[in-house]
């Protein structure tokens, strides 16, 4: 039989793909003992498995995916596919300074040994083209949800005046997916990150959006600084109207007065990590990729 495994934090997704895949759905009970361990606690045997969770907050998470695994190989799983909508550790991709652990390689290492297929959306490749480099020998699938936002925008009725902005290149290919479901037109600009928290986006000189409604997408929004200083940016461009979509949200709630505050009306997401601004489902997007990876 095959299952589609989910995890508490993720359970309407989960739902929703079990019930399109049309099969049965297990949540995984999970128990964390006062000294931060984890208990897991298994379904039967599947012969198939497709395991849902997304890697934000990582570290937990990867050790109890590390004991589902292992337990359904030992009962005697056939094949474990895992759909981690938010990749974890992929933008460690080359030793910045010395010393510093190229995370992206273990990490492939790790899940690549674990799953035989892993799909993710957006997972943050840089130097990395395809994901399946990181996981050698393990069918791989990068999706993007820029035509999910782009839809959202198109159903927000984007017309000639909207503009879709990246804040670097990195995100071009949402700009671009996003934008040509919008049917509008996509800008790109640069970044520079001086730390964690602090960054400065600029635009190329001369860009004119005055009387534009500016849509910002990013991959993620965390500290949401990108956010904040790709709106300012857009302002003193000229841009009247400032609207957010991203396909991972992981910044807390208490965040969206700053975005207010710079001027953007309003944030949305895909629903991969589950988050009050979730607007998209990337449901769908998932099942197609899971009939013919
Ligand atoms: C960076 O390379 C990513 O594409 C995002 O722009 C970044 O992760 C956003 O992070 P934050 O919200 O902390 O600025």
């Amino acid at each position: 039989m095959d299952m589609l495994i989910g995890f508490p934090e993720g359970e309407a997704l989960a739902r929703a793909l079990a019930t399109a895949l049309g099969l049965p759905l297990h949540i995984v009970g999970l128990h964390r003992f006062p000294d931060g361990e984890s208990l897991v606690r298994l379904p039967g045997a599947p012969e198939r498995a497709i395991i849902l969770r997304s890697l934000d907050q990582p570290n937990d998470k990867l050790v109890e995916l590390q004991f589902l695994a292992g337990a359904l190989r030992e009962r005697g799983t056939r094949e474990l596919t895992l759909v981690a909508p938010y990749l974890a550790y992929m933008r460690q991709d080359i030793e910045f300074r010395p010393g510093e652990v190229v995370s992206q390689r273990i990490m492939g290492r790790w899940l690549g040994g674990l799953f035989d297929r892993i799909v993710a959306v957006e997972p943050h490749l840089h130097r990395t083209h395809d994901l399946g480099e990181v996981f050698p020998g393990t069918r791989a699938a990068a999706l993007t949800a820029g035509p999910l936002l782009g839809n959202w925008a198109r159903r927000q009725g984007a017309d000639a005046t909207w503009l879709v902005l990246g804040p670097d290149e990195e995100a071009d290919h949402l700009v671009q997916a996003t934008a040509d479901a919008a049917g509008i037109p996509g800008l790109v600009g640069a970044k520079v990150r001086r730390g964690d928290h602090d960054v400065s986006v600029a635009l190329p000189e001369g860009t004119d959006l005055s009387g534009r409604t500016v849509l910002i997408v990013d991959d993620v929004v965390s500290s949401g600084g990108t956010l904040i200083d790709a709106a300012k940016v857009a302002r003193r461009h000229g841009a009247s109207r400032l609207l957010a979509a991203t396909t991972h949200a992981v910044f807390p709630m208490e965040k969206m007065e700053a975005f207010q505050a710079a001027g953007i009306e309003q944030v949305i997401s895909a629903d991969g990590i589950p988050h009050p601004t979730n607007a998209v489902s990337l449901c769908d997007l998932l099942v197609d990729c899971l009939k013919h990876l």
